[in-house]
């Protein structure tokens, strides 16, 4: 995993993409899940802006291994993407739709993508908009696995219990990763298990 990481690139629609490199991954989940606060905590660093308001990532956030460009020949050798939220967020209407429409057409439509990490809240599990994300990502044959966030908000006897509800829940899904993960940024839980994962992909 790399030490330094840089942030390259905010990108506000498709056209505005970087160069395709060898693999990307991307944090995907409702607005205020805890996405920009686990990409942060698995990097070791405060890159991505994090906030208590629905909405405060509003563009594809590039973060890359430090050395790295992004642009030419200078392709790094994965680029983690931060995204903006779907569901409830505090802005104007025709800005939500904007930004959900860029993650729908980036998840269907970038070819390097090779896992997205979807995000899902403990207190909450998966809801309707999440089903209607992992639906196309089953569509797309873009790889995928569950990433419970905010275990420190329930009962540790708990999460053993939601984690094979979760995993129990996605098992007829084409693109799913079997395993689930369960994550606090707040508390370091997971963080390690995550980077494995990442890890794993690099190695591919
Ligand atoms: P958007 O960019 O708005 O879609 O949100 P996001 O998914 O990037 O969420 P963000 O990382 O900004 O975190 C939202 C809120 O949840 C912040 O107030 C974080 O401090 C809090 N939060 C994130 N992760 C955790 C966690 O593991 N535990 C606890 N208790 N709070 C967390
Ligand atoms: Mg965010």
């Amino acid at each position: 995993f790399a030490q330094g990481w840089v942030f390259i690139r905010g990108v506000p629609s498709m056209k505005f993409l970087p160069p395709e490199g060898p693999l990307e991954i991307a944090f995907a989940g409702r607005s205020n899940v805890g996405k920009s606060s686990l990409i942060n905590a698995i990097l070791g660093q405060k890159l991505a802006r994090t906030s208590n308001t629905p909405g405060r990532t509003q563009e594809l956030n590039y973060f890359v291994p430090d050395g790295y460009s992004g642009e030419g020949k200078d392709l790094p050798p994965i680029a983690v993407v931060d995204m903006p939220g779907y569901g409830f967020a505090e802005a104007p209407k025709e800005q939500v739709d904007a930004w959900t429409r860029l993650v729908f057409d980036y998840l269907r439509g970038r070819s390097t993508l090779k896992r997205v990490y979807v995000l899902i809240d403990a207190r909450h599990g998966v809801k309707k908009n999440d089903a209607e994300v992992l639906d196309l990502l089953d569509r797309a044959a873009v790889s995928y696995q569950l990433v419970l966030t905010k275990i420190d908000k329930i009962k540790a006897a708990g999460v053993p219990r939601l984690m094979e509800e979760t995993a129990q829940a996605i098992k007829k899904r084409a693109a799913a990763y079997p395993e689930i993960l369960a994550t606090s940024s707040e508390k370091g839980a997971g963080l390690d298990e995550l980077r494995g994962a990442i890890a794993l992909l690099l190695e591919e």
